[in-house]
């Protein structure tokens, strides 16, 4: 099985001791002094609490600074992100979108650039603070990200939905992931499987699973059809009648 990394919290200035200790209270982490870091915990993921917001840092990557996240509309050349917009752009707009694995709504603000308002749940309460003070300081608001977990919200779902899936892999790789998504992998510990047989058994016409093109993992039903990219694959489960 997997081993989980905790992030440690921490700080850069006297002021932000109150906050961070907050913060770490709130989301039941340790919290260390920069000290205490510098001294025997060089190898760590931090959430820093800065004078600009959250910061997320692995010091165990060489040459790492933290890093806070870039909404950025994607370039012509950059195939995963275009492939997730060509995916959705097939989609009619009156379609509600969950996104049932928030994560950092990187994805999820590909999609709503499209014109599609979306629903996010993401279960870690840590995560969620940090992607929420994001989604504010970039005034993006046609994410409504919740702190749930996305088992509960699945019966409230009708057809004209869409679920979008974007579950962890399995596989340990570094030169597999952007270091964005490495913090997640190192520090959270995902089970998907549940979530994705329980959104092929919802009332949503269209489900929307990316995967990674090492990951082998099957489905109960097979999707309607398939996006491939270099590095990821869009699954697709259409069930609209016509
Ligand atoms: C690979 S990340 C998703 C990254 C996201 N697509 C993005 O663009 O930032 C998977 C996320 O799903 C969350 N997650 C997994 N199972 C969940 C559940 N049952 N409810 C809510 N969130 C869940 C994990 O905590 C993790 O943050």
């Amino acid at each position: 099985m997997k081993s989980i990394q905790k992030p440690i919290v921490s700080f850069l200035s006297r002021a932000l001791e109150k906050r961070a200790k907050k913060f770490s209270k709130d989301h039941e982490l340790t919290l260390l002094s920069p000290r205490d870091i510098r001294k025997s915990h060089k190898d760590k993921l931090v959430i820093w609490l800065l004078q600009e917001g959250i910061f997320l840092q692995d010091l165990s990557l060489k040459n790492s600074k933290p890093f806070s996240l870039n909404f950025q509309y994607p370039k012509e050349e950059n195939n995963n992100k275009n492939l997730l917009q060509r995916c959705f752009s097939k989609f009619n707009l009156d379609y509600q979108v969950y996104d049932f694995t928030a994560g950092f709504c990187l994805d999820a603000f590909l999609i709503s650039k499209l014109g599609f308002k979306i629903n996010a749940f993401e279960k870690e309460s840590w995560l969620f603070e940090f992607t929420r003070e994001k989604l504010l300081k970039n005034k993006i608001d046609n994410i409504k990200l919740k702190n749930r977990n996305s088992l509960e919200v699945i019966p409230e779902v009708d057809s004209k939905s869409i679920i979008y899936l974007d579950p962890m892999f399995g596989i340990e790789n570094k030169s597999f992931a952007k270091k964005e998504m490495h913090f997640l992998r190192k520090s959270l510990l995902d089970q998907p499987d549940e979530l994705i047989e329980s959104s092929l058994e919802s009332k949503a016409e269209l489900i929307v699973i990316k995967r990674h093109k090492i990951e082998k993992k099957k489905t109960s039903k097979a999707p309607s059809y398939e996006l491939k990219g270099k590095v990821v694959t869009f699954q697709i489960f259409d069930r609209r009648k016509n």
